[in-house]
């Protein structure tokens, strides 16, 4: 999605903003743009594509100041293109803005603004918000944003320059991320952390409704309806060169290797001799006895960690969980009550539909844990609970270390309800702890092991436009993770099946040469599974087969192997195989890994 960058102090603004932009280029974007502010005249270079473009235009133009906004820009009311780049300016020029978000009520005010003769040279949303500017100036910049507020419905993270106010910079958010760096003389404005961590730790999190005027003597916070805010500074835990690339030709693979120290991360402090620390999850062992029913809500890649959730609450702790995505979640009416636990699981803690199914959640009076892996994002400020997973910055669009991390979150969760409701032996439960401290190493192994093997396979599915993943129970959650990353970087179509549901009618697209990858690790289904590879391979499908030793491999193709651990928490193991997979075959076909095609990081438009 769109990101954000501003910049007021002592230095040349240009090199700043960039810098801050390229940082945020894992949103997704499709074209970019800054405005300067110098002695009286603010000077805008914009363009459609990507930052290299702009770069080359910003050489051109030498645009400069020591005030400044930037953006990039992913479309959503309007084609990718120059006039559809922020930041936009007013017709006299006096105000340039740039959103994040969408104005829902934007046609209506774009009519009322022509009807008053105001020209328009975008077909975006947010051209709307200069012309409003110059439609209520009143000789205070602060002011006539508020009176601007009023009249917008929809989503809002706004940076606004102008001319007649020179050394102010004003950002203001209503469900779009925005925070305000603050360093000697210089304060930095972003919509996401790793866009200023390299000048600043020290941070304000703008909340919705909360307005800030900076200039170089400080921030002065306040509501959008006038009232001062008193907020403490945040310091970010994260260290800078968490969002750089570290030598590693993309940050995808730079995250797979990451995950064992990742999952180090997420266990650290929690996991005792036989129990879970989660003391940052208030509630009661009665209040999770008395819970008749789970649900856990997320999109994509955290809908799929919920699917293994599902498995771990349900054999543990014995509570019935439903796994929603949370877009289908927030519109049918759930059947949710304050007899209801709702786990929310999200990476960026800012997806527009997972905020939304929370908030839905909460109205009809359930209880809501936020499972999370960016400290200080809407939806784990507004979660009842957090159990936040410790990743650091993912920057790659395609998620890997924040699913594993997730996983190892619903383990420990699955586990401290069972103790909670005596229902896990202590001697059991040890099992699984020991277990469980085991699989950042095992993780480890995985990546040394089989990465160069997997490098090669990746090859063999070159000419392949269609592949498939089976597997059953914990293997067919997995698998889908493992379909969705596949097609969502290299672009082949992947389709996951519960192994024995082939023969219900998909198994008719299995011919020559068509990949399938088996995940085979629960013992009580394997055979079930060898049967269902061996009816895939009569018809011609090549089988990778996932799996641990003393599995019988004469029906795979070629066999990837994970280490022995606990039935129920092999979704950690196989992960890393299925995540080199999708990787090396997304670079063999020369795709961009990082940003694929349409795609954004953080996605806070429904
Ligand atoms: C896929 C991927 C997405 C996200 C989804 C939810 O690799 O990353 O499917 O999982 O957009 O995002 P978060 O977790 O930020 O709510």
């Amino acid at each position: 999605m769109c990101g954000i960058v501003g910049y007021i102090g002592t230095e040349e603004a240009t090199p700043i903003l960039l810098e801050g932009l390229k940082k945020l280029e894992y949103r997704g974007y499709d074209s970019a743009g800054i405005s300067l502010y110098d002695q009286g005249q603010i000077e805008t270079v914009k363009t459609v594509g990507k930052l290299a473009e702009l770069e080359e235009l910003v050489q051109q133009e030498k645009p400069s100041g020591q005030l400044g906004i930037g953006h990039t820009r992913w479309a959503t009311h309007g084609k990718p293109s120059t006039p559809n780049s922020h930041p936009h300016t007013s017709s006299d020029d006096q105000f340039v803005v740039v959103h994040n978000g969408i104005i829902e009520n934007y046609s209506t005010l774009k009519s009322e603004l022509k009807e008053k003769g105001y020209q328009f040279t975008s077909q975006t949303d947010t051209e709307v918000i200069p012309h409003l500017l110059t439609e209520y100036y009143d000789g205070n910049l602060e002011q006539t944003v508020r009176k601007v507020i009023e009249k917008l419905e929809g989503a809002y993270a706004l940076l606004i320059l102008s001319k007649g106010e020179p050394d102010k910079l004003i950002a203001v958010r209503e469900d779009s991320p925005l925070i305000v760096g603050l360093a000697d003389g210089e304060y930095f404005v972003a919509s996401d952390i790793p866009a200023i961590l390299s000048h600043t730790d020290q941070i304000y999190i703008l909340e919705d409704g909360e307005m800030a005027a900076i200039n170089r003597d400080g921030v002065e916070l306040s509501t959008v309806d006038g009232k001062p805010v008193d907020k403490e500074i945040f310091t970010v835990d994260w260290d800078p060169g968490m969002a750089e690339k570290a030598g590693f030709e993309h940050f995808m693979l730079k995250e797979i290797h990451e995950q064992p120290e990742a999952l180090r991360r997420a266990v650290a402090g929690r996991l005792n001799q036989a129990d879970i620390h989660l003391d940052e999850v208030g509630l009661t062992a009665q209040e999770i006895k008395d819970y008749n029913k789970i649900y856990i809500v997320a999109c994509g890649t955290a809908y799929h960690s919920g699917l293994v959730g599902k498995y771990a609450i349900e054999s543990l702790a014995e509570i019935p969980v439903e796994v929603d995505i949370a877009s289908e979640f927030r519109y049918r009416d759930p059947l949710v009550d304050q007899d209801t636990l709702v786990i929310v699981v999200s990476q960026s803690g800012e997806t527009a539909d997972t905020l939304a199914a929370l908030r839905e959640a909460q109205n009809k009076g359930a209880r809501v844990i936020a499972i999370c892996n960016t400290v200080g994002s809407t939806i784990p400020r507004e979660a009842d609970d957090v159990v936040y997973i410790h990743a650091g910055p993912e920057i790659a669009v395609a998620s890997t270390k924040a699913y594993l991390t997730m996983l190892i979150a619903f383990y420990m969760l699955a586990i401290y309800f069972a103790r909670a409701k005596d229902l896990l032996a202590t001697e059991r439960s040890e099992e699984l702890i020991s277990a469980l401290k085991e699989l950042p190493d095992q993780v480890a192994e995985i990546i040394e092991e089989s990465e160069e093997q997997i490098a090669q396979l990746a090859k063999e599915y070159l000419k392949q436009e269609n592949a498939f993943f089976i597997g059953r129970s914990i293997d067919y959650a997995v698998a889908l993770e493992g379909s969705l990353k596949l097609k969502e970087i290299s672009y082949i179509h992947a389709e996951a099946y519960p192994a024995g549901e082939l023969k219900h009618g998909t198994l008719a697209l299995i011919e020559e040469g068509i990949p399938v990858i088996a995940l085979v690790t629960q013992e009580s289904v394997i055979e079930k599974t060898l049967s269902n590879i061996k009816e895939v391979k009569a018809r011609g499908g090549v089988i990778t087969g996932i799996t641990a030793n003393g599995v019988d491999e004469k029906e795979f193709d070629y066999s990837i192997k994970i280490p022995q651990t606990d039935q129920l928490l092999t979704s950690i193991l196989t992960a890393i195989p299925l995540q080199l997979l999708a990787y090396y075959v997304a670079v063999e076909r020369g795709c961009d890994v990082d940003q694929p095609r349409n795609l954004a990081k953080s996605v806070t438009v429904e």
